[in-house]
């Protein structure tokens, strides 16, 4: 409808699973009817339209300002069909998801499939997350290409029967189509958001929740670009990170034994949101928000590399050519790309991305900062990146790998010695901390006194 007040008239008397609303519309402007919906119909998911970014900004608005006012999501045009049923689909909850869970049609008995490997996505079995009802079909596999359904959209889960695959027949990993990923994360994330602040699970399973959840985000986001529904889960799963950062208390007991040796891209993300978040804690200035950003930032820091040639994304700098080297170091730009065509990731997060490959002694990239123009967010970064990259390398545990970076003298330099500090204490029993410890620092972070005198 294309006037402001029938569509107010209309939320009196319909229940609408989303708003489409251009802010452009006439008869009470979209700002209006923003203003009604948040007031009347707090809770109404409204999509707003706009025309374009300048438009925006000469009205003085922009994507966090919509948002404060009450938009979920903020579309410019142009934008076709496809992309705006992904943003409605991201919006949907997972009773939506459980509603329009798929009856089984026909047997449910284990049958075989003949299909490429290329269309499924696979998890370990033991962590495997589920609820009662089976959101979507999952396999296990035989050979190339060939797969047995074992569970059906829509059955009872049972674990005797997941068990029974693992321990009588060796099954090390479940598989379901890259289509019903999405699901799968966002079950994962709401299953997370449940547990996470339950004293009765340990922090160590609280931990792995979230990688699994992590994982296949950044695998999706990697698979078919970065989609709103991306964007809403990794807020998401910020925010269960933000809880798990500050109510586990042996949180530095779980980031002790923390064993990761997996080189994967994705992997590798999460275990940089985890220690950077970790660190960040331990910073005087830290804050809901503070945590909340750095964890976004962590998940999509390397989304970038999406745009660099496959066959690069698992490299090693440090076995590239100097051509490929010259690729591998636009990445911190194409992220930047990216993201500026997602008005619903602010500036900071963007900027702090930006930064991720840039040392304290201006030796990063890609524009050779140095000192507190770096900020301190991307300096964390850098460290935690290459932290998890030495551990995988020399599989040593954490505790130990800080160590190692601790007495490179050319390493340490690259990094802010609050940072490291801060590293330092994110592996020591908060009870033992004191709080009166200071030791000398490069950091001007904190204003050096004397200096100041
Ligand atoms: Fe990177
Ligand atoms: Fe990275």
């Amino acid at each position: 409808m294309n006037s402001g007040k029938k569509a107010q008239l209309s939320l009196y008397n319909h229940q609408f699973f989303a708003v489409v609303l251009n802010l452009a519309i006439k008869n009470h402007s979209g700002l209006e009817v923003l203003k009604f919906v948040r007031t009347k119909h707090a809770g109404q998911r409204v999509m707003v339209l706009v025309e374009s970014v300048e438009e925006l900004k000469k009205d003085n608005l922009d994507g966090e300002k919509l948002r404060k006012l009450g938009a979920t999501e903020v579309m410019v045009k142009p934008f076709t069909l496809d992309q705006l049923r992904d943003v409605l689909e991201g919006q949907q909850t997972i009773d939506d998801l459980v509603k329009n869970i798929a009856k089984p049609t026909g047997p449910t008995e284990e049958m075989e499939v003949k299909e490429t490997d290329a269309n499924f996505t696979k998890v370990k079995i033991e962590e495997f997350y589920t609820g009662r009802a089976i959101l979507f079909d999952v396999f296990i596999q035989l050979g190339k290409d060939k797969y047995v359904k074992i569970l059906f959209a829509g059955d009872t889960f049972s674990i005797e029967r997941l068990n029974r695959y693992k321990n009588e027949k060796g099954v090390q990993f479940l598989y379901f189509h890259n289509t019903d990923r999405k699901k799968y994360i966002q079950y994962c994330n709401y299953l997370a958001s449940k547990i996470i602040t339950s004293v009765k699970v340990s922090g160590q399973a609280k931990v792995k929740m979230m990688k699994a959840t992590a994982e296949k985000l950044i695998e999706e986001v990697y698979s078919v670009g970065l989609k709103p529904q991306a964007v809403e889960e990794s807020k998401q799963l910020a925010q269960n990170m933000y809880q798990l950062i500050e109510n586990q208390p042996d949180l530095y007991q779980v980031l002790r034994e923390f064993q990761e040796f997996d080189p994967n891209a994705y992997t590798h993300s999460y275990s940089v949101t985890l220690f950077a978040t970790a660190i960040i804690k331990q910073f005087e200035w830290q804050s809901k928000v503070m945590i909340e950003t750095t964890a976004l930032a962590c998940l999509l820091h390397d989304v970038g590399k999406v745009k660099m040639p496959k066959e690069l994304v698992e490299k090693r700098p440090a076995t590239m050519t100097q051509a490929e080297l010259e690729i591998y170091k636009k990445h911190p730009e194409f992220a930047d790309q990216i993201l500026s065509n997602n008005l619903m990731i602010g500036q900071n997060v963007r900027q702090i991305i930006l930064q991720h490959h840039e040392y304290f002694n201006g030796t990063g990239f890609p524009n050779g900062l140095k000192g507190n123009k770096v900020l301190s967010i991307s300096n964390i970064i850098s460290l935690c990146d290459d932290f998890v990259h030495f551990m995988i390398a020399e599989k040593t545990s954490p505790p130990e790998t800080l160590k190692r970076i601790l007495v490179d003298s050319d390493l340490v330099k690259r990094y802010n010695s609050l940072i490291l500090e801060n590293f330092i204490k994110v592996f020591v029993d908060p009870g033992k901390i004191s709080k009166n410890r200071a030791l000398p620092s490069n950091s001007r972070l904190v204003p050096n006194k004397r200096a100041a005198s």
